[in-house]
């Protein structure tokens, strides 16, 4: 059992809290507005769950989550987070995160810009390229024969390790996509990203194994 942190508890935040406590982990969510505007989204969860600051959420969580827009990457606790494995999961959209110079150059990928807020955190780059509906419908066990994967970048070889198992206890598999500089290759808009796991308007989703994602990671262009 792992204690999972969540800083955003959103869309997709919220998706991977309940996939969370299915698989038996426990998950403490945060949001911007504070603990009691996700008294009901604590209520559906259950026991394994409860609501907190973001700096609580961070310091509390073995794993933390970071499920945010990306122009709230100023605003996240760096001190709590110094030390831990961090997923993230957030993409660039200049239309909701206005401007931002080193992505609209391709200077940087979004996770690297997230290590500049988050330096002595081990970030790892994960469920940024799924909707959240296919999320939650395409877990399956880890025997069968349409299990989808999904790719995960970062620098910390014991990090991602940590995330390969949460990831895995949750109904998915792993493919190592490299590091966080290579993480454009499954940015928004790419082959990877939404693509291999099926329409929006059908909200089931379709697997994707591991041939699927490695073709369509290789694919990308910038
Ligand atoms: N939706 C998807 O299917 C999907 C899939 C993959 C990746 N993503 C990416 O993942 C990230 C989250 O997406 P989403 O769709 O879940 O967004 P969302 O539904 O809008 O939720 C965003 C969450 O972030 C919280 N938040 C914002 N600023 C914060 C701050 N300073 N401190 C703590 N929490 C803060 C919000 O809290 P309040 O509501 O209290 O403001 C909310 O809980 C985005 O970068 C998105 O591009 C989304």
């Amino acid at each position: 059992m792992t204690t999972m942190g969540f800083i955003g508890s959103g869309a997709i935040g919220s998706t991977i809290a309940r996939l969370a406590v299915e698989a038996g982990h426990q998950v403490v969510l945060s949001n911007s507005r504070g603990p009691g505007t996700l008294a009901d989204t604590v209520a559906e969860l259950g026991p394994r769950a409860s609501a907190a600051t973001s700096e609580e959420a961070a310091a509390a969580g073995d794993i933390v989550v970071v499920t945010v827009p990306v122009k709230a990457f100023p605003h996240l606790p760096a001190a709590p987070l110094a030390g831990k494995t961090v997923i993230d999961t957030c993409n660039y959209g200049p239309e909701r995160d206005g401007p931002i110079l080193e992505l609209d150059n391709n200077s940087l990928t979004s996770s690297e810009l997230l290590v500049r807020y988050l330096s002595d955190a081990m970030i790892v780059k994960a469920f940024n390229n799924i909707f959240f509906k296919h999320l939650l419908s395409l877990p399956r066990q880890a025997e069968a024969g349409d299990r989808s994967f999904l790719p995960i970048a970062g620098d910390s070889a014991p990090a991602k390790a940590a995330v390969t198992v949460f990831i895995e206890s949750i109904g998915y598999s792993v493919l190592d996509a490299g590091p966080p500089a290579d993480s454009w290759r499954q940015a928004t808009d790419t082959p990877v990203w939404g693509t291999p796991y099926g329409p929006y308007s059908n909200e089931k989703g379709q697997p994707a194994g591991e041939d699927a994602i490695r073709t369509a990671l290789a694919a990308a262009t910038r």
